[in-house]
């Protein structure tokens, strides 16, 4: 009866067995008051790494930068960093790479044992650029960072990194003093520590013996011997306990932490997954935004509390610049914002100053220089990758309830849509389908004839998803178990036996995702035999995946189990881009790498993007989660995951006709569209609400469809670019300081611009339309509205305010059917919206729809330009080669004047007069059955 979370271990075994309590937790689902457990979650002053990182004084840095000890190949500069408190030093490395990146590693220079370096993330080792020193003197060294004059300043006391353009200061590092770099230590009142102090002393004494140079070293190593001991052990530095769960850390105190600086700078974006503004916050007088991925259940809107997924990665942009930050750390993570503008006048230049820190690992930061913010995306993908390319039919819509119940009632759902005339192409199984939370099996009561089942969608071109939770349930009869146990595949706890935690299926064990042949192993299992009546139509949705553990600290695994060698403390955010990757590999593996996979996950990390969807967990049906959708999704966007969606409905609650019909119709304008629901909420299929309301979802849903030549064209640009699908305003606008808040609005791709109906009871809304130089056309009634200005438009329930920008040229299909796959060969109708300079570009991408073939060039990429009168569609990609059944079968040029005449030239030479007709009120010529195969060259001559 309830979903991800349970505020703590209690009340989740009582869900399962106490009818009591569970009728109790039933009226408190269902009586409105949500919110969040918070003290199931710890705040920074809870966490003793946060603790001890966030007391830091600025201006107090203990780090000076060895000079003497420098090394300076072609590609890589490396110097030795001594805290000259405890005397341990650090070795930095710095990197510059292609594209206008710059790497800072820093680690210990000798550790007692490795420290965690994020694996798998990135794509490649990022190729370097040459480095050359310009000069160097005792205070530090500069050095040219090869484009743009742009340069490092390393200098040498205090430590710090200055980026320079020119005379400007791009970004520091350590400016405040903030590095804080705890080492790995033994602890004191162990016997090891007593053996290991007394051996070293020994051994410095031993080398000393031999030479005067031994002599100094030996004089220096005592002194740091010394200072280490000296080092005082704090609370919480060799465990921690919150609430009742004791975290044991063998590796002690291991956080790492880092200042950066951004002079002239006042905004900055990205670091999801957080339920607040696009727009980041100060968090001066709260706690830091925290990046650990946790199954929050009923989880708060405006604050920077941790949710199910973490990217690392944080925007900063004004007028001349758009810089990225890329903290590649899968431990637990905070950072921290704060802003000289704050509350204050404007006298002085704005800085934010940005500071992270991370409970282990090492610090790995890729510096991304843009300038535009489009080429802060593409370095970003040219480390960690872009937006896997989905099939088609993901694209549109998805119809998903927790739960449908049985055979009977999915091809009821699926029927009604077919008796609503609302087209929808995959409908989703959640947990009540398996055999007792058995994933890779069914509920053969409920579910007798799984193939036939998804045979009978097939004959409709419509797909399902199942559920495959990452939590394995412990009994000794479920194959699954039985092999992973057997195989040792899974996770361990801190003394070397399975871990197991409390989820769903009640006792469950959990896969160590981080092994390469375990996610073999687990991509095996997605196979037609192994999971039994499956078949192609059938796609995968892991949920759960932070991982989620009812019983666990905090709702999720222990820090101190371990996965090999390393804790899982090191990696924890990295679990669910496992879970997703090795499930996104199986989907692939059993169509023989023919078929391109579709796999939703709900905890993500930096990289996650090239692995399927994320949606953004359990929301409410609640006005202010339909408004908190969009800055959620535009921050995903930012940051690589472009297949974004929240669930449309709201999941807890039952929403009202009005919010229902309006979170379709902003649903249907975000990229990843499904409606699901919690259990205990009323069924909401779209065609439950009246008639009227049916008419409403169904509009909405059939624009979806017949726009989605334009959505696929977008996911293939992001699939090679990395650039969001759905992105703010300033993305796009990026010198336009009106621009920098807005997340109310926002554009797909760059020619769609929507400001959705997110206000209860609105009778209007007011838009900003961007781009002094700029028209834009409203999509429904073709009125032309110039840019640069606010714009109110009064609205009905039927108005979803849509803007085409005036220059574009968009690809429809107007012959809405029951499903995506339906509407394959169907004819395409062009929206031409001209600019004031009477032009326009578009472009139309076709394909298959559904396997890899399009990277072996089986695809038409065509360009679409209207000039001098003249419309024409050119190819793009003349190397390619796919052919389509679809024709052009009607333009619609909007900010048009009336042609006397319009010829039709197609690629054989062959010259035909084409009808039309002028609507002078709106200026809109509609160019009837011009009838051209798609993929071919053609122009229509207007006289
Ligand atoms: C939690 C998910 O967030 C929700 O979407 C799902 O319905 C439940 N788990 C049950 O699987």
């Amino acid at each position: 009866m309830r979903t991800g979370t349970q505020p703590g271990g209690r009340l989740s075994i009582e869900c399962f067995g106490m009818a009591p309590i569970l009728t109790l937790w039933l009226a408190v689902c269902l009586s409105g008051a949500l919110a969040v457990e918070r003290a199931n979650f710890k705040t920074c002053d809870q966490s003793a790494f946060c603790k001890r990182q966030r007391a830091l004084n600025p201006g107090e840095s203990p780090y000076r930068a060895l000079l003497e000890t420098m090394e300076l190949t072609n590609s890589r500069l490396t110097l030795q960093l001594k805290n000259d408190k405890n005397k341990v030093r650090l070795l930095l490395e710095l990197y510059r790479l292609q594209g206008n990146i710059t790497r800072v590693k820093i680690n210990e220079l000798k550790p007692l044992k490795p420290r965690y370096e994020v694996p798998d993330v990135l794509i490649r080792e990022p190729p370097t650029e040459p480095l050359s020193l310009l000069s160097q003197d005792e205070n530090g060294v500069v050095l040219s960072l090869g484009a743009e004059s742009q340069r490092v300043i390393v200098s040498a006391l205090p430590f710090r990194l200055d980026i320079m353009e020119g005379r400007d200061v791009l970004l520091s590092l350590n400016s405040r003093g903030l590095l804080a770099f705890e080492h790995l230590r033994i602890r004191k009142d162990t016997f090891s520590y007593l053996i290991t102090g007394t051996l070293a002393s020994v051994w410095n004494n031993v080398k000393s013996v031999f030479s005067r140079q031994a002599d100094r070293e030996t004089e220096e190593a005592n002194l740091e011997d010394e200072a280490m001991l000296d080092e005082k052990d704090e609370e919480g530095m060799w465990d921690e306990t919150f609430k009742s769960f004791t975290d044991t850390k063998p590796n002690g105190p291991t956080a790492v932490g880092l200042d950066f600086s951004l002079p002239g700078v006042e905004h900055v974006y990205g670091i999801p997954e957080h339920a607040d503004s696009l727009r980041l916050k100060t968090t001066d007088n709260g706690d830091p935004y925290r990046l650990y991925n946790l199954d929050v259940f009923q989880y708060e809107l405006d604050n920077p509390m941790a949710l199910y997924g973490s990217v690392p990665v944080m925007l900063a942009h004004n007028a001349q610049r758009t810089t990225g930050m890329f903290w590649l750390n899968a431990a637990e993570t905070w950072v921290d914002i704060s802003s000289n503008t704050a509350g204050k006048g404007s006298s002085e230049t704005p800085q934010t100053d940005v500071r992270w820190f991370s409970e282990s690992g090492i610090i790995d930061v890729f510096i991304m220089l843009g300038p535009t913010p489009k080429d802060v995306f593409s370095q970003y993908a040219s480390l960690t990758g872009t937006q896997a390319f989905p099939p088609l039919a993901a694209l549109a819509y998805h119809q998903c309830r927790w739960n449908y119940n049985d055979q009977e009632d999915v091809q009821s759902v699926d029927a009604g849509f077919d008796e609503h005339d609302i087209p929808y192409d995959f409908i989703w199984l959640d947990i009540e389908h398996t055999d007792g939370k058995r994933y890779f099996t069914w509920d053969t009561n409920k579910f007798p004839t799984p193939k036939e089942m998804l045979q009978g969608l097939m004959d409709k071109k419509r797909k399902m998803v199942t559920i495959v939770d990452p939590h394995i349930k412990v009994d000794s009869s479920y194959k699954i178990h039985n092999e992973i146990k057997s195989q040792g595949f899974y996770t361990k706890n801190k003394d070397g036996g399975d871990y197991e935690g409390w989820c769903w299926p009640g006792s469950a064990g959990y896969p160590d995702f981080t092994r390469e042949d375990m996610r073999a192993w687990w991509a095996s299992m997605f196979a037609y035999d192994q999971y039994e009546g499956t078949m192609e139509n059938l796609y995968t949705w892991n949920d759960m995946n932070e991982p989620s553990i009812f019983n666990g600290p905090e709702i999720t695994m222990h820090k101190d189990s371990k996965h090999g060698e390393w804790e899982h403390r090191d990696l924890h955010n990295l679990y669910g881009f496992y879970v997703q990757k090795a499930t996104a590999e199986g989907l692939i593996q059993r169509s023989g790498g023919v078929e391109r996979p579709f796999v939703l996950a709900r905890a993500f990390f930096a990289g996650s993007q090239r692995y399927g969807a994320v949606w953004t967990g359990d929301n409410a049906a609640e006005w202010s989660h339909l408004k908190i959708s969009i800055p959620m999704c535009l921050s995903m966007g930012l940051v690589g995951i472009a297949f974004c969606g929240a669930d449309v409905g709201g999941f807890f609650k039952s929403p009202s006709s009005e919010l229902l019909v309006r979170w379709y119709q902003t649903g249907a304008y975000q990229p990843f569209f499904r409606a699901h629901a919690h259990m205990d909420t009323t069924r909401r299929e779209p065609w439950l609400f009246g008639p009227e309301n049916t008419a409403l979802i169904r509009e909405v849903v059939r624009q979806r469809y017949s726009l989605l030549p334009y959505w696929y064209q977008q996911f293939y640009h992001t699939y090679h670019t990395g650039h969001p699908v759905m992105r703010p305003l300033w993305v796009e606008y990026p010198q336009d300081p009106a621009t920098y808040t807005l997340e109310d609005e926002f554009l797909i791709g760059r020619d769609l611009l929507v400001h959705p109906v997110t206000e209860e009871g609105a009778t209007g809304v007011t838009a900003y339309l961007p781009g002094k130089e700029e028209v834009w056309f409203d999509i429904h009634t073709f009125q032309k509205h110039n840019g640069g200005q606010n714009l109110y438009i009064p609205v009905t329930m039927s108005s979803i305010p849509v803007f085409q920008r005036g220059g574009s040229i968009i690809p429809r299909k107007l012959r809405v059917r029951r499903s995506s796959s339906c509407m394959e060969h169907d004819p395409y109708t062009l929206y031409v919206a001209l600019s004031h300079q009477r032009a326009a570009e578009g472009e139309l991408y076709i394909d298959d729809g559904h396997t890899f073939n399009f990277e072996k060039r089986e695809f038409i990429h065509r360009r679409l330009s209207f000039a001098n009168n003249n419309l024409s569609s050119v190819n793009l990609a003349p190397a390619a080669h796919f052919s389509t059944l679809s024709t052009i079968e009607r333009i619609v040029m909007v900010g048009a004047t009336r042609p006397t005449k319009a010829t039709l030239k197609t690629a054989d030479g062959q010259m035909s007069q084409l009808e039309f007709d002028f609507d002078a009120s709106m200026s809109v010529l509609t160019l009837r059955k011009p009838g051209m195969n798609a993929g071919t060259d053609w122009t229509v001559m207007l006289q």
